[in-house]
């Protein structure tokens, strides 16, 4: 469902029962001290091949022991540990004998829970800075003498607790590294994390693989192997319905549980009118033609042109695309047979496919949530919140059970798993869509014919973005069709028609974006072919505004 919820689902309870954690990988998990550091901590433990997880401050050590984690990072936070409130962690936490790592405000907190000292130095440090070793530390043995080092500080370690060594300093932090190896407890100043920090990420490997003992096991096939045996758990020989967007998320989420469960799948995809060029196509040659999934092909573009007849609010456009989506849904749900009492809808949309027995219809439904989603619906630290579109979506009286085979993943490993999978880099490398689709692209009334002008350009859009080799470089790069018209010259005549926009921006995730520095030969290759390519259009502008004060999409 994940490209479907809109904006106006955010608030929807995240109540669904999470996914059964993986049994044969060691875990770490990662302390959220806050902002949004912890995320970046987890997704590098993954890549050293180790499963991660990111837990609340507030966890208590029970907690904390029930989940037998190898090892224990504390991540870096906003706040000074002098600072009341100031997020803490239970003391507990350093008796019970597994290793932990500081990082930052996690080593500063970690310094003055057991008895060091934390000043206000004055002499904070920002950005890359020289490290000095003074000692051997098992998380950088091999390191030279100084190196470079990513900081982000305004207080400073300046006396070790009792048992501990510092290891390294640097012109602003006395001690820019501490260990007490006999306790495997560890801090450091500096940021590994960050990609600015030399040798950064061999800090995670001494620390996850020589001093915790993790075994490296989390890799995308054994996520697949795993998350594939947790889906059948779940799911033993009921029906499995997913609903297919075109977007990474579903299509992933769809080809693992198809891998899992095989025929019990049907998967549901509404052309709405509103995709990109080539989308409808390219979801029925790789499910149904490639995966030989059960799919139902819903072509809906005449209802959805119906309903959006004279409407020019965008959340009115956004609300009355997702509520058609949801009644169309329902339809194919009860034609299917879903919902226990047997009865058949009226099936006026579905085109194709489907055609299961009524009353042994489908009780799960597959959602592709991933597990950013899930830290923003249950986070209480991350001063962030993004209002997002994976979580809710759908009604509650649907009655279906959730099966969410993405949950514990981060975007780069679903695309991982997506190629493992073997889908196309087109699908696995797609670039965010919005729900509302074209929709909220066509600044106001959507009519067939506004929307066949807008695909045209935005595949011209896309097609030279490809051709420059900057297609996965940028976050979204697409067409909008303001629905103003203007004059313009073409041969020997006049013409009165509607100006495109290209909107391209860079982002790491879509909170804040800044407007793409395209070469202004490819401004222009895509001006040109659009004007004499895409009947409708004399005019082709660049959106040159950042997020904020813009919004990324148009509406
Ligand atoms: P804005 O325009 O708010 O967009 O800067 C941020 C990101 O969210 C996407 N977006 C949506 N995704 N349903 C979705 O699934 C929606 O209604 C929706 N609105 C915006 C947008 O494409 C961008 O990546």
């Amino acid at each position: 469902m994940s490209a479907w919820a809109t904006e106006l689902d955010a608030d929807a309870p995240d109540d669904h029962a999470p996914l059964a954690q993986p049994s044969v990988t060691d875990t770490v998990l990662v302390v959220d001290f806050g902002a949004q550091y912890a995320r970046l901590i987890a997704r590098r433990v993954r890549e050293a091949h180790v499963y991660s997880e990111i837990v609340p401050a507030s966890i208590s050590v029970d907690e904390i022991r029930a989940r037998s984690p190898k090892g224990i990072i504390f991540s870096g936070g906003p706040k000074s540990v002098h600072e009341t409130p100031a997020p803490s962690i239970d003391p507990g936490v350093y008796d019970l004998g597994i290793p932990i790592l500081g990082l930052c405000y996690g080593a500063q907190l970690m310094a003055l829970q057991l008895g060091g000292t934390v000043s206000r130095t004055g002499q904070g440090e920002y950005g890359r800075t020289e490290l000095a070793l003074t000692a051997a530390s098992p998380l950088s043995p091999d390191w030279p003498v100084t190196s470079n080092v990513w900081m982000s500080h305004g207080d400073a370690i300046t006396a070790v607790p009792e048992g501990f060594v510092a290891t390294a300093k640097s012109p602003g932090a006395p001690v820019a590294a501490m260990h007490d190896t006999d306790r495997r407890l560890f801090g450091l100043q500096f940021h590994p994390e960050v990609v600015h920090t030399d040798r950064g990420s061999e800090v995670f490997d001494h620390f996850l693989i020589d001093v915790c003992g993790c075994l490296p096991e989390w890799t995308h096939v054994s996520i697949i192997e795993q998350q594939v045996a947790a889906v059948r758990a779940q799911v033993g020989t009921d029906r499995v319905l997913c609903a297919l967007s075109g977007g990474v998320d579903s299509a992933v989420a769809a080809a693992l549980v198809h891998k899992a469960v095989g025929d019990q799948l049907t998967c549901v995809f509404v052309d709405t009118g509103l995709m990109r060029s080539g989308e409808a196509d390219q979801v029925e040659d790789t499910f149904r033609r490639q995966f030989k999934v059960d799919l139902v092909h819903v072509k809906a573009a005449d209802r959805y042109f119906t309903a959006l007849a004279g409407v020019t609010d965008p959340e009115r456009k956004r609300k009355i695309i997702g509520e058609l989506f949801i009644r169309i849904f329902e339809e194919v749900a009860r034609d299917l047979g879903a919902g226990g009492d047997g009865s058949a809808g009226d099936g006026s949309a579905v085109a194709a496919g489907g055609g299961a027995p009524h009353g042994d219809g489908p009780r799960f439904l597959v959602q592709g949530t991933l597990y950013p989603d899930v830290i923003e619906s249950g986070s209480d630290t991350a001063a962030n919140i993004k209002s997002h579109h994976n979580v809710g979506g759908l009604p509650e009286d649907l009655a279906f059970d959730l099966v969410e085979p993405l949950r514990l993943l981060f975007k780069d490993e679903v695309r991982a798993v997506g190629e493992e999978l073997g889908l196309p880099h087109e699908i696995v490398w797609r670039q965010p869509f919005p729900g509302p689709g074209l929709g909220v692209r066509i600044i106001g009334e959507v009519t067939p014919e506004r929307a066949e002008i807008l695909r045209n350009a935005d595949a011209v859009v896309v097609e030279e973005i490809r051709r420059a080799g900057l297609y996965r470089e940028l976050w979204q790069s697409f067409a909008v069709l303001p629905t103003v018209r203007t004059v313009g010259v073409m041969g020997d005549g006049r013409t009165y028609a509607y100006p495109i926009v290209i909107r391209a921006v860079t982002s790491d995730d879509a909170m804040t974006a800044d407007w793409a520095r395209l070469p202004y030969d490819l401004v222009e290759r895509i001006a040109s072919r659009i004007i004499n390519e895409v009947e409708g259009v004399n005019r082709v502008a660049l959106d040159v505004t950042s997020k904020p004060p813009g919004t990324i999409e148009w509406e």
